[in-house]
């Protein structure tokens, strides 16, 4: 039988076939327009993903018997607030996981109705990229869209719901909600009230492995796939990720290093820490994770490669770093503000340190490291509270760097396992899907027969004490750079 993954990304939606022994069959990518209308603002056009991932669809399983295509899952950018009217129109551009804008709502959420109380209802406190902010922003501001508002969906249901007609959500992205009561996996009643807004707008909520419904006949017949081909409800990228990559249980770690950044952190218990620092979400795996997120990672080095530097050749611009743990030059990689642990819309990226002599490969490695030192930052929070993590898997775009994974080894102290197939969110889709239709009885007995390591990235004493250093003088500039930040805002 074959499963398909699909990772709606924010660069493009990634497609990717598997068989059920988990063996790739075909990878599809497709981009789309990533629009940023306002400094601070995200956005981007719920049809273009639609259309994208349909054609994508196509050239994916051109090839394949598509008699032996059974499931299809999800791995989706989280948080995106997707707003359909009485007649299924998209409302307005989808604003996305990384945008600002909401700061005012968030304050509101935060200081007014109060970190305890949201807390309380959801496990999680909120961040200007959260869904219940910007449903409160387009309240509040767009009140005229407000008003025609019949259906809510994050950006990976959009796509179930063209395949399905089935308003269908999953756990662990709608746990980036803040409407969602992540204990008991169920929406949060009291959330909806402070949001104006009622259930019956929400989608139907299924653990991630579970069948939403079966593709629409006119879908069927597009694609040339059976009318009984399954839809599972998918994850959120990170827990997809997660997935993929065989971090479930508890006490596993996964750094995703695509657009955004993120250090996952399996658990088998509910668990939130007390200043909220990092995401409380449920798993994919029927658990729990925490979760540390930075909004721009391996899009820091593709924008100081592309747009800056302009080269496209980023292997032979790292080919000339060899001073690891010896850099004055520090980046803070700020672009898009920050989430974890700052939370903090105004931040933006810095470069300090240069002197005469800095070179174009003592800034490219700034960028590289500063990526990695904004995730220990997550890391220690994590440790903060504990708990013991020495070895991570890691997946996405940036994950392709040997270097790259070199500096992550030692600036946080990890052991890098690097597994057989790096495709992490679209993998966990295919598995997911494969779950869903009973080839594998959970997702653990999928990821235990599935996930393969095939190296270790150790980290050397050495080279850790030297970026021990280094993080230490990292850590103080954030701190000193954040008043300027508020008044260049
Ligand atoms: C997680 C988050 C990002 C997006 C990226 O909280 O906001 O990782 O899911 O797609």
């Amino acid at each position: 039988m074959l499963y398909i993954g699909i990772d709606l990304g924010t660069s493009a939606v990634k497609l990717l076939l598997m068989n059920e022994k988990g063996e790739i069959q075909n990878i599809v990518s497709k981009e789309y327009p990533l629009y940023f209308p306002q400094p601070g603002w995200s956005e981007q056009k719920p049809e273009d993903w639609y259309e994208q991932t349909m054609a994508g669809l196509k050239e994916l399983i051109k090839d394949a018997d598509k008699s032996q295509v059974a499931g299809i899952s999800f791995g989706g950018q989280m948080h995106g607030l997707v707003i359909l009217d009485k007649d299924d129109n998209v409302i307005r551009p989808a604003i996305l996981w990384n945008d600002g804008r909401t700061y005012e709502e968030c304050d509101y959420l935060n200081d007014v109705i109060g970190k305890e109380t949201l807390s309380k209802y959801t496990a999680n406190i909120s961040f200007t990229g959260f869904t219940a902010p910007k449903i409160l922003w387009v309240k509040n501001k767009e009140p005229e869209n407000f008003a025609k508002i019949e259906k809510i969906m994050l950006p990976k249901d959009y796509i179930a719901y063209k395949l399905t007609g089935v308003h269908c959500t999953d756990v662990s992205d709608a746990s980036g909600m803040l409407v969602f009561d992540v204990k008991n996996r169920t929406w949060s009643k009291e959330m909806c009230d402070i949001c104006g807004i009622k259930e019956e707008q929400l989608a139907k909520i299924y653990e991630s492995y579970e069948t939403v419904g079966t593709v629409l006949p006119e879908i069927a017949d597009e694609l040339g796939i059976s009318e009984n081909v399954k839809v599972a409800a998918g994850a959120g990228d990170n827990a997809a990720a997660a997935v993929g990559t065989g971090t479930v249980g508890d006490g596993m770690c996964n750094i995703s290093l695509g657009t955004s950044g993120t250090v996952f952190i399996s658990s088998k218990n509910f668990g939130v820490d007390k200043f909220n620092a990092l995401h409380s979400f449920a798993h994919a795996d029927g658990s729990y994770h925490l979760m540390g997120c930075m909004l721009s990672a391996a899009s820091c080095n593709k924008w100081w490669m592309d747009d800056i530097i302009g080269t496209k050749d980023y292997a032979a611009e790292q080919a000339d770093i060899t001073k690891l743990g010896e850099n004055h030059v520090y980046f803070l990689p700020y672009l898009m503000g920050e989430r974890s642990p700052h939370n903090n819309p105004n931040a933006r990226g810095t470069f300090i340190g240069m002197t005469m002599d800095t070179s174009r490969a003592d800034m490219t490695q700034a960028v590289l490291e500063g990526v990695a030192f904004a995730l220990r930052d997550s890391l220690e929070v994590a440790r903060s509270l504990g708990i013991n993590i020495e070895r991570t898997k890691i997946c996405g775009g940036g994950a392709k760097s040997p270097l790259w994974k070199k500096i992550i080894a030692n600036v946080l102290n990890l052991k890098v396992d690097m597994i057989e197939s790096e495709e992490g969110p679209a993998m966990g889709g295919a598995m997911l899907a494969a779950v869903a239709c009973g080839e594998y009885a959970s997702v653990e007995e999928i990821a235990g027969k599935l996930v393969k390591i095939v190296d270790t990235v150790e980290p050397d004493p050495e080279l850790v004490a030297k970026y021990e250093t280094r993080y230490q003088q990292f850590k103080e500039i954030y701190p000193a750079c954040k008043p300027i930040y508020d008044i260049i805002k």
